[in-house]
């Protein structure tokens, strides 16, 4: 059989079901855990991990392998089984571990599933076939299948029909690794300047499934591993959006930028990144004195 077809017969829609139920059982345990309570630990100096992380990535590793023998399995946590599989699921057990620590209720089961024929070179992306990302504190389920469209709670979604970044509410976050290096708080001045706003609410994969149901016109972030947009880049892009690096280019599951959007905001972002980094059309940056009496000082616009 072709890849091709084998694709056709193997994807999404059989992988679904069990997926969202293995996603399901996860974030009754993250519930549990964050009804009891759990002490936070630190892999660096904001980078935090939980007993609740670790145990949830376990279960879903038992029950994808109950599910899907054959298939590898690339966790957040540690996870690295039958990387030669052709099937390969990318695992964040705990997307928003530090708003899971403090209790603030924003964090989600997220897996994604990309398909690898053999022959496949290891530093080629497959293709993403499925995803599920749950969201256990309002058991919302969104799932997506490759060419079949996404869904939340089995109702399909789409994403917004908003035209203009100026009308757009948008999302981004900001790495808990290399803080100190990170260049986004540059790119969310310009984008909170140039929206209705933008939020930073904590977890990527929940932003990757807001875009897909049109609760928000864009996401951007760097440095994002794959397991964090795996699944999230399907719901977009299966909901009509759009996901790509930062200059248009297409979007791959080690390019360290994602950039999704409804689609219809997507050139107009990517122009802007162009701007920002070439230091093009920058808003300035005022001193107290002129943000305080603007009248008294020669503000520019
Ligand atoms: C983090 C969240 C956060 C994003 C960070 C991620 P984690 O994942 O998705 O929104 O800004 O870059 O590392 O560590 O909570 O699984
Ligand atoms: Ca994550
Ligand atoms: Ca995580």
């Amino acid at each position: 059989m072709s890849g091709a077809a084998k694709l056709a017969a193997e994807s999404g829609r059989d992988f679904v079901p069990q997926a969202a139920a293995i996603a399901r059982e996860a974030g009754v345990r993250l519930r549990e855990f964050l009804a009891a309570g759990v002490e936070t630990e630190y892999k660096g100096d904001a980078d935090l991990v939980t007993v609740a992380d670790r145990t949830v990535e376990k279960l879903i590793r038992m029950r994808l392998g109950e599910a899907f023998p054959a298939h590898g399995i690339f966790g957040e946590e540690g996870t690295r089984e039958r990387l030669e599989s052709e099937f390969r699921w990318y695992v964040d057990p705990l997307d928003g571990t530090t708003n899971f620590a403090h209790g603030f209720p924003q964090f989600c089961v997220s897996m994604g599933l990309e398909y690898r024929p053999t022959g496949t070179r290891p530093d080629d992306d497959g293709t993403l076939v499925a995803g599920v990302v749950y969201d256990p504190t309002r058991d919302e389920l969104f799932s997506a299948e490759r060419g079949r469209g996404a869904t939340l709670n089995g109702k399909a979604i789409h994403v917004s029909a908003v035209p203009r970044l100026a009308e757009a509410l948008i999302a981004t976050g900001f790495p808990s690794r290399k803080r100190h290096a990170s260049p986004n708080i540059h790119f969310y001045h310009e984008f909170t300047l140039r929206s209705h706003g933008v939020r930073r609410a904590g977890s990527a994969a929940l932003d990757l499934a807001y875009v897909a149901c049109g609760r928000m016109e864009a996401f951007w972030e760097f440095n994002l591993n794959p397991w964090d947009t795996a699944a999230g880049a399907l719901l977009v892009t299966e909901a009509g959006g759009r996901v790509s690096d930062f200059s248009g280019g297409p979007y791959r599951l080690e390019s360290a930028e994602m950039l999704a959007s409804n689609g219809l905001i997507h050139e107009e972002l990517v122009k802007l990144f162009g701007d920002m980094f070439a230091g093009r059309d920058l808003a300035p940056i005022l001193t107290p004195k002129e943000f305080a009496h603007p009248h008294k000082t020669a503000m520019r616009e």
